[in-house]
């Protein structure tokens, strides 16, 4: 049965911060169109899943919430499913095979096209759009003081192990005339943070480079701190980290994954730098940027990875000591070059390792975290401190990007405030407010 006044979407959103965008453009696109979002699955019209297919696990947790919905599903003919994402993009209409309870499925370079999918029922809408980075699509953010905004789409960089140039196809650079107006109107709007999208952002191509980018966004009235994810370790030029240090919005933190501390599995995962360069890399941005914050990204056991190449990664670690990292065991992505290699390891070497890295990895945080004790620090203020639920206690985020819990009323949300670091723990540091000023 066809429902002509659908009204109501609910979005469940896996991935990273380019997936949380998508599904605000998403959102955005289908409250224009007359649609409301709803609070649960419980109480909608349709289902929307914005899937992750970067590692096993995440495509796992999607199989699983979608298997469960088979039985709301037959209770409730007329409500839709749609798979949206990467996991969309990459397996099409083989999702059917393992999921026959699906409506439509649409990619990420096709967004703009949701509501047609939707009424519809259109099936893998999956093209390549050569036009994404000049459709401007409107978003509906949740928060009110920090916002993301796309810079470039896409990735050329295939990454032996990676499915991303895959499912976000080729790189395309925004016009950076757009990117302005929309940075401008969200300046207007009272927003305090933006932190700038794409999946290798030093190499936006729009005029004047990713460097020029920052430099005009820099002079923006209103816009207090810029950030960006996920720069690449071959393309951060020695220009945009003087950059980083001299602009003051420019916030004192980047996420430089590393993956590796061998260049052997470097080379292996064709990431185009060797452990020497990145250092060097890192050094440099210590240098030019006092104080500043830097953490990474590790594969666990890639594939003919050696004892030898897991030991590098962790004198590695000990060497550059990261004030955080995300790590992974390396997990087989179908289509991907890593996949057909040889020397696959079995999953306990795999877990072994990880939870070396990891284990090492939390002492340095620890450490990092606890030099910032006594220090006075900016802080913008994000919400109410769920944890602890209840009025007086704030959550905010240090230029660094540290989380910091202390006690202040909630009209301070979405302001810039100083706290005093009292204690650095492994996940998040304990402050006391200062002022409420910044
Ligand atoms: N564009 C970014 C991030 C890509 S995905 C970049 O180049 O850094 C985020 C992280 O997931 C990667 O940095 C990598 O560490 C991890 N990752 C990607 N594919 C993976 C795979 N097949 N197995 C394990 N980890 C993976
Ligand atoms: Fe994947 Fe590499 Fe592109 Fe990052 S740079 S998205 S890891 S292919
Ligand atoms: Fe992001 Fe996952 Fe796609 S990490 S780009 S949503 S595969």
């Amino acid at each position: 049965m066809l429902i002509l006044n659908m009204k109501k979407f609910y979005i469940k959103t896996f991935g990273c911060q380019m997936n949380m965008h998508d599904s605000e453009k998403a959102a955005g696109i289908l409250k224009k169109e007359g649609m409301e979002q709803a609070e649960s699955h419980e109480d909608t019209d349709i289902i929307i899943f914005n899937t992750c297919s970067i590692r096993q696990k995440a495509e796992q947790k999607f199989f699983s919430e979608l298997g469960r919905l088979k039985r709301l599903k037959k209770k409730r003919p007329g409500l839709k499913i749609m798979v949206m994402g990467c996991i969309a993009q990459q397996m099409g209409e083989k999702i059917f095979k393992k999921a026959g309870h699906i409506d439509c499925i649409i990619g990420p370079q096709n967004i703009h096209s949701i509501k047609d999918a939707i009424d519809k029922n259109i099936i893998a809408a999956l093209d390549e759009n050569p036009a994404i980075a000049e459709t401007e699509l409107p978003a509906d953010r949740k928060e009110k003081g920090r916002a993301w905004v796309s810079i470039m789409y896409g990735c050329n960089n295939f990454c032996t192990y990676c499915v991303v140039p895959y499912t976000r196809g080729r790189e395309k650079s925004r016009p950076k005339e757009s990117i302005l107006k929309e940075v401008k109107g969200l300046a207007d709007e009272g927003y305090k943070e933006i932190t700038l999208l794409g999946q290798n952002v030093n190499s936006y191509r729009g005029e004047g480079g990713f460097t020029g980018l920052l430099r005009e966004l820099n002079e923006m009235e209103g816009i207090e701190r810029i950030r960006f994810v996920t720069s690449h370790p071959r393309d951060l030029s020695d220009g945009l980290t003087d950059s980083i240090g001299r602009l003051e919005k420019v916030c004192e933190h980047i996420h430089l994954p590393m993956q590796s501390g061998s260049d052997r599995a470097l080379s292996m995962m064709n990431r185009g730098y060797t452990y020497r360069e990145y250092k060097t890399k890192i050094d440099k941005l210590r240098n030019s940027v006092p104080g500043i914050a830097i953490t990474s990204d590790i594969i666990a056991g890639f594939p003919g990875e050696t004892e030898d190449d897991h030991k590098d990664t962790i004198n590695a670690l000990k060497e550059l000591e990261f004030d955080g990292i995300f790590a992974f065991k390396f997990s087989e992505r179908p289509g991907t070059k890593a996949a057909i290699m040889e020397g696959k390891l079995p999953e306990g070497i795999k877990t072994e390792r990880l939870s070396e890295i990891l284990g090492l990895q939390d002492e340095i945080t620890l450490k990092k975290n606890k030099a910032l004790e006594g220090k006075v620090l900016e802080v913008l203020v994000e919400d109410i401190n769920k944890g602890e639920n209840k009025e007086g206690h704030l959550t905010g985020r240090t230029r660094g990007n540290k989380i910091v819990n202390f006690s202040g009323s909630s009209f301070l949300v979405n302001k810039l405030v100083r706290v005093r670091i009292k204690k650095g723990m492994k996940h998040s540091l304990l402050g006391e407010l200062l002022d409420e000023n910044g």
